[in-house]
């Protein structure tokens, strides 16, 4: 990979951003402001520089279609606010944006598209699509380690068409990575949570034989419970997943690694009520489990003192609502004790995760917290993730 940090005349050149602020909304307003904040000193490092600045993003899920609730205005308004720096949205359909129609004005330095996940040909990885976003600029960065593991045009076909670079966040969190990887000291435990079950379950397999305790809970955890018979009432699955959990199971088997799921839950009649625990088997068909219960917490406790090295990616329940935050918070403060003797390495991974902790202000107390969630587990399961590898590609092209 080449280093946009080591690049010798950036002066005067249009530089196309790929960053990922995907960050969490609640009504228009942003909940969490960490993957922002992480990609300032990239934008202050390319004003420095002399370059202009083309930025491409995705925020939520919109599959092809313009969503006004997944704008990226109020995050283009945030990053305006934090850098002091005038920042041109780009609302207009990219497909009839011409490289002549952007900074025209010698003061414009910034130039946001809206988001790029409007447009069908962004998750197709579209050959078409990627040699247009090409055409706006003069260099490619990947600043969006945290969906690196996404063949998307923006993310992976665009670097056929541009010179391409890592950018100074995506560097670090690989050389993190790559330092709980090679360093791991054993017990190692991974807990695994929150609510994207598709993206993770198929990579749950990989993982086992490198770890000692694997932990479900979250919206992940549901999928365990039904499978072993228990009602989930209301409660957010993925359907289609028996096959994967009964491998996940058979091969735990073998390879030492105890699957740990939750004993007794908390359960509300809606995401904003209040809260009642309950043991399994008293699960109704009307409930929601949106948090882990006092005996499972307890049992999380006792494998966390056990452990030398600790992965958390996805909280306990729906934090959002204090109600079911006791989950993730308790999780978050056994490890810091622990942290405090220096007798665990933690690794806290994905954009809601950071938002627990950042809700606890004790970000500080973990040895590294990466803004990605599905990137970091992929990147642990040992894979070459599609953007890292286009990059690789990109310099073995030129
Ligand atoms: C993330 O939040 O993990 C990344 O932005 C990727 O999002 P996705 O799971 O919707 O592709």
């Amino acid at each position: 990979m080449n280093s946009i940090k080591d690049h010798e005349n950036l002066n005067f050149k249009i530089v196309l951003l790929r960053l990922d602020l995907n960050v969490p909304l609640k009504n228009g307003l942003i909940t969490d402001e960490t993957r922002i904040n992480k990609i300032i000193p990239t934008l202050e490092f390319l004003i420095k520089k002399n370059t202009k600045i083309l930025i491409i993003s995705h925020v939520g899920r919109p599959r092809g279609k313009v969503s006004k609730d997944l704008s990226l205005k109020p995050i283009c308004e945030n990053l305006e606010k934090k850098i002091k720096t005038k920042i041109k949205l780009i609302n207009e359909n990219i497909f009839k944006v011409k490289k002549d129609d952007l900074f025209k004005k010698h003061e414009e330095k910034i130039i946001f598209f809206e988001n790029i996940r409007f447009y069908i040909e962004e998750e197709k990885n579209e050959l078409n699509f990627s040699k247009h976003l090409a055409s706006f600029a003069d260099l490619y960065v990947n600043e969006a380690f945290s969906c690196s593991h996404r063949s998307h045009a923006s993310v992976c076909k665009i670097t056929e068409f541009l010179p391409s670079f890592a950018g100074l966040q995506l560097e670090k969190e690989i050389n993190a990575l790559k330092k709980v990887t090679t360093e791991i000291r054993k017990p190692i435990t991974c807990i695994i949570g929150g609510s994207k079950i598709s993206t993770k379950i198929n990579i749950i397999k990989n993982l086992i034989p490198r770890f000692n305790n694997i932990i479900f809970v979250g919206g992940m955890a549901n999928n365990i419970l039904s499978y072993k018979g228990n009602k989930i009432g209301r409660s957010i699955n993925e359907k289609n997943c028996e096959n994967i959990i009964k491998e996940i199971f058979d091969i735990s088997k073998n390879q030492l690694c105890e699957i740990i799921y939750p004993e007794d839950v908390l359960i509300g009649k809606s995401m904003d009520g209040k809260a009642e625990m309950k043991d399994l088997k008293d699960i109704t068909d009307d409930d929601l489990i949106l948090d882990v219960g006092p005996k499972t917490i307890n049992k999380i406790q006792g494998i966390i003192e056990n452990s030398k090295t600790i992965l958390w990616n996805g909280p306990a329940g729906y934090f959002e609502n204090p109600n079911f935050a006791k989950g993730s918070f308790e999780i978050a403060n056994s490890i810091i004790k622990k942290n405090k003797k220096k007798s665990i390495y933690s690794v806290v991974g994905g954009g809601d995760t950071v938002a627990v902790i950042n809700q606890l202000n004790v970000i500080k107390d973990f040895n590294f917290v990466s803004t990605a969630g599905g990137a970091f587990l992929e990147y642990l399961e040992g894979k070459e993730l599609p953007g890292i590898k286009a990059l690789n590609y990109n310099v073995r092209i030129k």
